[in-house]
């Protein structure tokens, strides 16, 4: 008896204790978690990690502190130095510039941020710079630096203005950079699919060359692009073989583009896609933790999850289609993590189109937000068709953010066609178990095409049942919404720099990777989902279940808005491709082995 009540007393007072400390420290003023962010976290998410998410949020916050502690430079010999560290090399010569630029404009310089540069351009130390130079300044559409100065070269007539603000962009750097030609992609659609033993090849080329020659034995300047502008007037643009639509499906060339033990690489493209979508049956990838996932950059990749090859338009019907499997050198502003362009910020993020961007609004406070999710968009993101449309992952969206759909599903236990019922074992949600998800979403969620797209053009009977057109709401008004889900177009969202220099709470998936992927961190700057959406609902319940939920979103909206105004600025958007620029200029250099800057040594 005395143990019962004494087990009972413990009980209790633990209770107690908990939702006091609760209160307490839900209860401290405005703003606590912006100024006391680490104090949040010691207090309470350590303590009480009751939701997978709870702790996939602490994570991200050690893991991105540890980094800025680990990597960032504040000076020019500890960035060289942690340059040679990483990358085998010297930094190239105009690396000093470089620095002094980000110093003077308060760049967050860590190593890691650049990662991807490298990953992109390590390949063409296997082939002969002057190929590489000569490819790039023939090509199509280019931005070209010559003393010290940069010109869009191409003809643009009846196309966006992409060539203009890349060349803006980096005329701003130009007075420091070497001669150098950027060629550009200017299709959606990223184009280079080499298969994967040849990068592998040119990969392992790259890192056996790698060595840091001693001061005396270094050249520190470039040897110019002389030689090649005097034959470049009578150089055609080096076109490979292109595979164009139906020659072969994307997902072929794609799955060629992975790893030989991969998932995707032998599974073939699925022949009838009448069929509507199967999902990965309990799907639960390495990169997730118990449903939610933890590596977005590997959440990314289609080279594991072959079931995407039936469930987004890239790998069903892309707009156009035009893919090579040679490397050449091709810039363009997001690719599949198994293409070979060279990546660069998006055109649009260049822009202060207020379509991209929502201009100079970027939404009210939390606390004056509208507790919704929102969505607007046409319905892109390949060319869906009568046979094909259940696949398209915009559709999918649109239907899994509809109350009238869900709530039918609901009564009759059904599949909606472009998706099941995420599995109950994983996602256990109240809303579920009360047969209520449809009810709450319909006042819950606004989400909609104000375009369907439809094909041929305005012959919509195949998704009229289910789909109507609603009006579209401009960005900046869509910010009233705190939550705002994010998904692939024709290739990645332009919106998503928007959306996280918001103060709305981006839930971000793609298949697309971008020039910022490494200075992101998922549950940090911003909420990432899976790509198949099952765990979408499991994400705006952790979200408004409670205060908990609502104080988490807030944290990541704020987090997430507070570093893109930090590292997603302009000027950093410069400093990527200003390095890029750099590494590339080294590449094409006949005297590649020896280039490089050593005046910190
Ligand atoms: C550069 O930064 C490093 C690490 O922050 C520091 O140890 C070093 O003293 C600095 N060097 C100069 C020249 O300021
Ligand atoms: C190439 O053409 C441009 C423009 O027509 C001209 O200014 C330049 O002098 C030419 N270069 C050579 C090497 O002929
Ligand atoms: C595709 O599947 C549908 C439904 O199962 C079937 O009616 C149709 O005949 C199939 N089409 C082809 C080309 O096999
Ligand atoms: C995330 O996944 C990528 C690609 O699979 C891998 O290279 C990386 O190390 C992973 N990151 C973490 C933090 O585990
Ligand atoms: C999508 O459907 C259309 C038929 O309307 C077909 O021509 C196209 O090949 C389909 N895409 C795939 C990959 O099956
Ligand atoms: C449930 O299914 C029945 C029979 O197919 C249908 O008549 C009814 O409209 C469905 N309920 C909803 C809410 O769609
Ligand atoms: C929601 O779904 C219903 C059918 O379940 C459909 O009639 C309606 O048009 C859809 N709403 C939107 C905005 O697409």
């Amino acid at each position: 008896m005395r143990w019962r009540s004494l087990l009972r007393y413990a009980v209790f007072a633990s209770i107690t204790s908990v939702v006091l400390t609760s209160v307490l420290l839900l209860r401290r003023p405005e703003g606590f978690l912006r100024d006391k962010a680490a104090g949040y976290f010691d207090y309470f998410w350590n303590q009480t990690p009751t939701h997978p998410i709870d702790r996939l949020i602490t994570e991200a916050h050690a893991q991105h502190e540890k980094l800025l502690a680990g990597h960032r430079s504040h000076n020019i010999s500890s960035a060289a130095e942690r340059y040679r560290q990483r990358r085998g090399r010297h930094p190239p010569p105009g690396f000093d510039a470089w620095m002094q630029y980000a110093l003077d404009h308060d760049a967050v310089v860590v190593e890691p941020f650049f990662d991807r540069i490298y990953h992109d351009v390590n390949p063409f130390w296997a082939q002969a710079p002057q190929i590489t130079a000569l490819r790039a300044a023939s090509w199509y559409h280019v931005v070209r630096v010559r003393d010290g100065k940069a010109h869009g070269v191409g003809n643009t007539e009846h196309k966006v203005a992409w060539l203009k603000h890349w060349t803006d962009l980096v005329a701003e750097a130009a007075p420091h950079l070497p001669d150098v030609d950027m060629p550009i992609n200017y299709m959606d659609e990223s184009r280079l699919l080499v298969p994967w033993e040849d990068i592998d090849r040119y990969i392992k080329k790259e890192e056996s060359g790698r060595s840091l020659p001693p001061k005396e034995k270094v050249i520190k300047t470039y040897i110019g692009l002389g030689d090649l502008d005097a034959v470049l007037n009578d150089t055609k643009p080096y076109d490979p073989a292109w595979v164009r639509p139906g020659k072969d499906s994307y997902w072929n060339l794609a799955r060629a583009a992975c790893a030989p033990t991969s998932p995707a690489r032998e599974v073939k493209p699925i022949a009838n896609f009448t069929e509507p979508p199967l999902f990965a049956e309990d799907w639960q990838p390495e990169f997730s933790y118990q449903g939610y996932v933890r590596n977005f950059t590997a959440s990314m990749d289609a080279c594991t999850q072959p079931h995407l090859r039936g469930m987004h338009g890239t790998f069903i019907e892309p707009i156009s289609m035009s893919t090579s499997e040679e490397l050449i050198p091709l810039f363009g502003g997001c690719k599949l993590p198994m293409n070979n362009e060279i990546l660069i910020p998006g055109a649009m993020y260049l822009t202060d189109d207020p379509f991209y961007s929502g201009g100079d609004t970027h939404g009210p406070p939390w606390a004056e937000k509208l507790n919704g999710v929102v969505w607007r968009g046409v319905a892109s993101g390949g060319r869906h068709k009568k046979e094909n449309w259940s696949h398209f992952q915009r559709i999918r969206l649109v239907q899994m953010l509809n109350g009238t759909t869900v709530s039918a599903m609901e009564e009759n236990n059904s599949r909606a066609p472009t998706f099941e019922m995420p599995p109950l074992g994983t996602y256990d949600i109240q809303r579920r178990r009360s047969g209520t998800l449809g009810t709450w979403l319909t006042q819950f969620a606004d989400a909609g095409f104000n375009n369907l797209l439809c094909f041929p053009a305005g012959e919509c009977a195949y998704v009229d049942p289910y789909f109507s057109e609603v009006e579209s709401i401009p960005m900046a008004e869509q910010y009233r919404f705190k939550f705002m889900p994010d998904v692939d177009g024709n290739s990645f969202s332009a919106r998503y720099r928007g959306f996280l220099l918001s103060t709305s709470l981006p839930i971000k998936s793609t298949i697309y990777a971008e020039w910022h992927d490494d200075r992101l961190v998922p549950w940090l700057h911003f909420a990432p989902m899976d790509n198949t959406f099952q765990d979408l609902y499991g994400i705006l319940d952790y979200f408004t279940r409670d205060q908990k939920g609502d104080d988490s979103a807030r944290f990541i909206a704020e987090m997430g808005r507070e570093w893109a105004a930090k590292a997603l600025r302009r000027e950093d958007m410069l400093l990527y491709v200003w390095r890029l620029l750099l590494e590339f200029a080294r590449v094409c250099d006949e005297n590649r082995e020896s280039l490089g800057f050593v005046d910190d040594l």
